[in-house]
């Protein structure tokens, strides 16, 4: 009996040390120690011993089973100890690796200056207002004293919908709906795209955009565009800058300006960049005409106004030393990157 004790406690170790994974050792568990297991089985005999080899052979036989007890625990505390680092291994995630990142948009140049504008103005106290582009011929021309003959007509080749709906050319129709629905004081701009059956190059494209201004109050004077553009440039291009008006024409202002602003390449000595002038021409203004506000239902004894229209792409090219306006159309990321 006491070969068999020994020799049990000899496989065991050998099989314990054997076995690789946990439900194997459980089984090996089994055979070896439960309840008609290999152990059992030989303490079965006991009965058949002397009354005085009796307690030697029991405390034998409690031994090995400790022993096997211990193997068997310790054997499962490795396996688990293995599977569970085997797992962390598996699992392991390399965050030394850089991350990809998400690409976000950002806006686009002739909206990072709009916004801007915006912002000048309400900071002024305008507000902004909007209108179709789709537009009857009686905003775009009409009411703005171009009647259907007037050669000035001509300046604008537009993009006709039908005889009497077109893309408007101007955001200036949007002055009267503006004081169709408004009643002085009126402190608007509207930014928007406009249209022309332009070709494309360089400083044309049929597709552009204006940002149009207008102030109806009692006493507003000449002296209240000067000032209002001329701090809307300081704004924009820095607090030197200096504008010049030089007499023109338009049909819906008298007297009508072309606003130049002071070259801030050479600070009005003369440059290439404003062909030896000083200044560049940047928008159209003037005072409402006295026809305009009463064919709108302003009254033009009490009520004055004035009224200016720049082009968008204008003032950014000019803020950004952009020479070419194509570039601001054909959306290649490379450029627009630059803007981010
Ligand atoms: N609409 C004119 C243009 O497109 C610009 C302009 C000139 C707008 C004078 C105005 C203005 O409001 O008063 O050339």
């Amino acid at each position: 009996m006491k070969e068999q004790l020994k020799s049990i406690e000899e496989r065991a170790r050998e099989a314990v040390s054997a076995v690789t994974d946990l439900k194997a050792l459980d089984e090996l568990r089994v055979k070896l120690l439960g309840k008609k297991g290999e152990l059992t089985a030989i303490l079965k005999q006991m009965g058949k011993l002397s009354a005085e080899e009796r307690p030697a052979m029991g405390q034998l036989a409690n031994q090995v089973r400790s022993q096997l007890e211990t193997m068997i625990s310790d054997k499962t505390k490795a396996l688990q100890e293995a599977a569970q680092n085997a797992r962390l291994a598996a699992e392991t995630i390399d965050i030394t690796m850089p991350a990809k990142k998400p690409e976000t948009g950002h806006l686009h140049p002739l909206k990072i200056v709009e916004n801007e504008i915006r912002e000048i103005f309400l900071g002024m106290g305008f507000s902004i207002a909007d209108g179709p582009e789709v537009e009857y011929d009686y905003y775009n021309f009409e009411a703005l004293n171009l009647p259907p003959d007037h050669p000035a007509r001509d300046t604008q080749d537009t993009f006709y919908i039908t005889d009497n709906i077109l893309l408007r050319t101007q955001t200036s129709s949007v002055q009267v709906h503006v004081m169709e629905t408004q009643k002085p004081p009126i402190r608007v701009i509207s930014p928007g795209r406009v249209y022309r059956s332009d070709a494309v190059d360089a400083t044309h494209s049929p597709l552009f955009h204006q940002v149009e201004g207008l102030v109806i109050d009692k006493g507003i004077t000449m002296a209240d565009l000067k000032g209002t553009l001329e701090l809307l440039m300081q704004r924009l291009y820095g607090d030197d800058c200096k504008i010049r008006l030089r007499p023109h024409h338009f049909p819906f202002t008298e007297p009508s300006a072309e606003v130049d602003v002071m070259c801030f390449n050479c600070h009005g000595a003369g440059c290439r960049m404003c062909k030896n002038e000083g200044y560049i021409e940047l928008l159209g203004a003037g005072m409402v005409h006295p026809w305009v506000l009463e064919n709108s239902g302003i009254d033009s004894s009490v009520y004055s106004g004035f009224a200016f229209g720049l082009g968008l792409e204008r003032i950014v090219m000019r803020r950004y030393q952009i020479s070419d306006m194509r570039l601001l159309f054909e959306n290649d990321v490379r450029f627009l990157e630059q803007f981010r």
